[in-house]
């Protein structure tokens, strides 16, 4: 199985946890498009979505989903989201899209977020994958050196803008021991607006996709 078929057979896996839960929360990525493709099926079970990107937004309407604003809504019960990598306490690193703040909002708001990835983003320790920080664009560089005293290799992610009007760091050449202390420390850095660590508030069940079969951890 390609890589793709392996995120579009877990997407799949995802659909039972949102059918008749109302309002849904729904990330962003090319899993989650899948997901959002699979959902055309159903869209007479879900009432509205509460979505993570402007990507998702525009596909979520195009089936004839409502996308919600979240202040209207409340707490939602499901969110739904890939992740670049994943380790086996749940922990994530996310943000390869950029929708890492909104994504992290939605994440916190929800009672359950299912993580659907392939196989290859699972890692017994996180960093291989450049970790994404949302900066307010003044203090971008600011905010790399202070990731270069972590040990990181901060690179400015050039032509990209966020939803938000942020601009994005990918720290390369970190070994995320422990991923909530580190989440800490670069959140409160001034200016990160949000980093892609997403273990404070990690998944509450992953979808593998794994060959043949889709492994619930
Ligand atoms: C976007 C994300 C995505 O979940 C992550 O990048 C995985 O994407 P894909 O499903 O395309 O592999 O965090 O900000």
């Amino acid at each position: 199985m390609t890589q793709d078929e392996l995120k579009q057979k877990v997407a799949q896996a995802a659909v039972p946890y949102v059918r008749d839960v109302g309002i849904i929360g729904v990330g962003t990525g090319s899993t989650v498009n899948h997901f959002i493709d699979y959902l055309a099926d159903f869209k007479a079970d879900i009432e509205g979505a509460v979505s993570s990107s402007i990507v998702s937004t525009e596909r979520l309407k195009k089936i004839g989903i409502p996308v919600l604003d979240l202040n209207a809504v409340g707490n939602l019960d499901v969110y739904v989201d890939g992740a670049d990598e994943v380790n086996p306490h749940k922990h994530m690193v996310k943000g390869g899209g950029g929708a890492l703040t909104r994504e992290k909002i939605i994440a916190a708001a929800s009672k359950k977020f299912v993580c659907i990835v392939d196989e290859t983003k699972c890692v017994d320790v996180l960093g291989a994958f450049p970790l994404p920080v949302e900066v307010i664009p003044m203090a971008r560089s600011y905010v790399a050196r202070e990731l270069v005293k972590l040990g990181g290799q901060p690179v400015w992610r050039e032509n990209y803008i966020t939803d938000n009007h942020n601009e994005i760091l990918d720290v390369h050449n970190l070994s995320i021991i422990e991923p909530t202390k580190l989440e800490e420390i670069i959140n409160n850095i001034v200016g990160v607006v949000t980093v892609g660590i997403f273990a404070l508030r990690a998944a509450d069940i992953v979808l593998i996709g794994k060959g043949d079969e889709v492994i619930t951890r």
